[in-house]
């Protein structure tokens, strides 16, 4: 029976970042993948974490389950990080710990697929894993156009337009913030439109929720629109991952939120979600949850850890600015503003397959297929190299 089954093609941002994995030149430059890199270019602890590493050694709560929903002070602390202290206790919250942001959608689309949501619409480029998931579980994915390759933004029209002729009880996956793969976000006017048009029309928002803080620094800010639908007593789904945001890339840290407006059914909505899990999982993972519980519950590492989003989001500025300063000193033909325009860890740099499949041939330079740049893969030391490297294919 096994031969029955067709060889898989790997996931392409896997299979670029296994190749430059492989790849035995000193001179590689790792810029595929989404995970944020030091300075140095190897993997970041988060101060805060470090230190709630070391208050979680010293007071080891053992290996026992935890609760099937989640740790509770884990819950509090991502409702709070997503919609403040004061919505997050008004009751209109169900929530779930889930395994990381991944573990979140795949939940919200079982869960809404119980709910009767089954109708998806999804702006394109986007995260290549999205599309498979839903229909994994038998959701239906109509496509739009997300990006416009010519002005480098939002196509909004196309936005519009599709929240206006989509069948009521669509659901439209909007990312909150750091569009994953364009880094290209709706502005805080195009997201009061996006709610009016929600709201008029029975639209349902699955809000993905990977890289807060990253945008503007500042996590309250980059969440603004979830808290916007919120205060228009809007129904919604949210996924949030802390991999990226916490540097809890392997612990498979996250949590799904589902926001009822009748109060007296958020058990229903409570219980659906951890009965899935539990059909699925049972329990989420501990450790990560625990370190993360920690920092919530703590004033002090509260603010090291907003400071810690905050140098990181500063950086990526940085290395944004260096790259369009050299490009613009090697005169690399073409316009690189949207290097500094778009926001968060990635850069659409616009490269052709044919441009990317030669960084990678010719100067060991890995960027996405699609010519995703992971921004943080730069630094000083390679700055120079990388910004060498793309004028090249783009003059060849
Ligand atoms: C990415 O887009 O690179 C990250 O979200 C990691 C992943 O799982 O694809």
């Amino acid at each position: 029976k096994f031969s029955k089954l067709e060889r898989e093609a790997p996931d392409p941002i896997v299979h670029t970042m296994n190749q430059y994995f492989a790849d035995p030149d000193a001179r590689k430059v790792d810029v595929s993948i989404g995970v944020y890199k030091s300075e140095q270019g190897g993997s970041y602890l988060f101060p805060s974490v470090a230190k709630a590493k070391e208050i979680l050694r010293n007071n080891d709560p053992g290996h026992n389950y935890t609760n099937m929903s989640g740790i509770p002070e884990f819950i509090n602390g991502a409702r709070s990080a997503i919609f403040g202290d004061d919505r997050a206790k008004q009751g209109h919250l169900a929530s779930l710990q889930t395994i990381s942001g991944t573990g979140a959608l795949h939940i919200a689309f079982v869960f809404l697929r119980e709910a009767g949501y089954t109708n998806y619409y999804l702006g394109l480029p986007s995260w290549s894993n999205y599309i498979p998931m839903i229909e994994h579980v038998g959701g239906k994915v109509q496509t739009y156009t997300h990006y416009d390759e010519v002005t480098r933004k939002v196509d909004f029209n196309s936005v519009i337009e599709n929240l206006e002729s989509a069948p009521s009880d669509s659901v439209f996956l909007f990312q909150t913030c750091c569009h994953n793969p364009t880094g290209a976000d709706f502005t805080k006017d195009q997201w009061i439109q996006i709610a009016d048009i929600v709201k008029r029309r029975q639209i349902l928002v699955l809000f993905d929720t990977a890289y807060q803080g990253f945008a503007s620094g500042d996590k309250d800010v980059d969440v603004s629109p979830i808290r916007h639908f919120y205060d228009l007593n809007l129904e919604f789904v949210v996924t949030q991952s802390f991999a990226k945001n916490l540097g809890l890339y392997g612990e498979r840290v996250g949590a799904l939120h589902v926001v009822v407006q009748d109060k007296d059914y958020v058990p229903n909505a409570q219980s659906t979600l951890t009965a899935l899990f539990r059909q699925e999982c049972s329990f989420a993972p501990a450790f990560g949850a625990r370190v993360a519980s920690i920092i919530f519950q703590s004033p002090e590492l509260l603010q090291v850890w907003k400071n810690d989003v905050a140098e990181i989001t500063e950086r990526l500025l940085d290395i944004r600015k260096q790259i369009h300063d050299r490009l613009s000193k090697l005169n690399t033909p073409g316009n690189w503003d949207h290097v500094l325009n778009q926001q968060g860890l990635f850069w659409y740099s616009g490269l052709t397959p044919a441009q990317n499949e030669r960084l990678i041939s010719h100067h060991h330079v890995y960027s996405t297929s699609i010519g995703r740049v992971n921004i943080a893969g730069v630094n000083n030391s390679n700055v120079d190299y990388f910004c060498q490297a793309l004028d090249e294919v783009v003059r060849n």
